[in-house]
């Protein structure tokens, strides 16, 4: 089964065609970064009329170079939640036109388990696909889940954060810090000019649930910064990583020792930081999976491999598929 994947939900419009869910014949990404760069952050108005123009021709390139002619392409799948509605609008008019006009199936997706999703691509080489249960650690701009999932389709959260998700929290600080936009990379890119600090920041446990918090820790960041003799900016960004870092992975392993998970599954933006990456791999009991960066962001090709198990459990919308950008998910 192959699918045409769109992807607008912030930023990035993307498309890409997926074979039976996880074999990447093609994958566009067109970013805006360099875009919202000038205003230190995503602007939505300006975001959904950069996807206005860019989303034809990027769908127009991933079946392109997917070597793929529509006769080929056995359903479309794209992202109708959560996000802003303005950028959503987008994308799933483009799908809705593009199945309409080629008669093909039309399925929406949840952003987030489509990011839970790039777990099962073969962003390399083939591999196994992953194993249930699964405790899944979904970390984006917008969303900080702890959630395990039983099956496809089957999930039931354990805890979210309570105030600012991890990505926002990076995006935050590094404004404070004055580090540009987007957050993340700028933070671990100056961290990584250190070896060590000795500055510690607030770590947020919220004992007795598996829930999180970030918004002290930006604060905490704040004040320092108001010290008139506060440590160097390196410094800072290095104990806020690590802070953030050792919160994520703590309680992550902890989940997956009690709840007895088979693996650990990474995902969403912030699972591009490598050393989130590295301090799971190193402390969790079970086998982490995380997609290569370019996969944790933004992209299409982890919608087209959500879509091929959503079409094979016969989901499939019509064409009334509305925007949700409050869409929930895993309650
Ligand atoms: O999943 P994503 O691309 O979009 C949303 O669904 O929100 O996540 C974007 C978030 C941003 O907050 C960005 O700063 C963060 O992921 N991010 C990172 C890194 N790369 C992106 N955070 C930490 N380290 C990174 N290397
Ligand atoms: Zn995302």
């Amino acid at each position: 089964m192959r699918i045409l994947s769109v992807e607008t939900s912030c930023d990035e419009s993307a498309a890409a065609v997926i074979e039976d869910g996880h074999r990447i014949l093609s994958n566009m990404v067109a970013t805006q970064i360099d875009v919202h760069r000038r205003y230190g952050g995503v602007v939505p108005e300006v975001a959904s009329r950069q996807h206005l123009q860019t989303i034809i021709p990027v769908i127009e390139t991933a079946m392109h170079s997917s070597g793929c002619n529509w006769d080929d392409i056995d359903g479309i799948a794209v992202t109708h939640g959560p996000g802003l509605a303005g950028s959503l609008l987008v994308g799933v008019n483009a799908a809705k036109a593009v199945a309409f006009a080629r008669r093909k199936p039309l399925v929406g997706l949840n952003h987030l388990e489509s990011h839970i999703y790039a777990n099962w691509l073969d962003t390399e080489t083939p591999t196994e696909p992953p194993e249930f249960p699964a405790l899944c650690l979904v970390v984006s701009g917008g969303h900080t889940d702890l959630i395990i999932m039983c099956g496809h389709g089957e999930y039931k959260r354990l805890g979210r954060t309570v105030d600012d998700a991890a990505g926002e929290a990076f995006d935050k600080v590094a404004r404070l810090l004055e580090l540009g936009f987007p957050g993340g990379p700028a933070i671990e890119w100056t961290a990584a000019t250190i070896v060590h600090t000795d500055v510690v920041l607030p770590r947020a446990w919220l004992p007795g649930t598996w829930n999180f918090s970030f918004s002290g820790l930006k604060t905490a960041v704040l004040h320092m910064l108001r010290e008139p003799d506060h440590p160097p900016v390196a410094d800072i960004a290095k104990a806020f990583q690590e802070s953030v870092v050792d919160v994520l992975a703590a309680k992550t392993v902890r989940a997956a020792r009690e709840f007895g998970v088979k693996q650990i599954l990474v995902a969403g933006g912030v699972a591009a930081n490598g050393a989130l990456r590295k301090q799971l791999t190193a402390r969790a009991p079970v086998q982490v999976r995380v997609p290569p960066p370019k996969y944790c962001t933004d992209n299409a090709a982890m919608v087209g491999a959500c879509g091929y198990f959503h079409f094979s459990a016969g989901d499939a919308k019509d064409f009334d598929l509305d925007v949700e950008p409050n869409l929930a998910f895993a309650s």
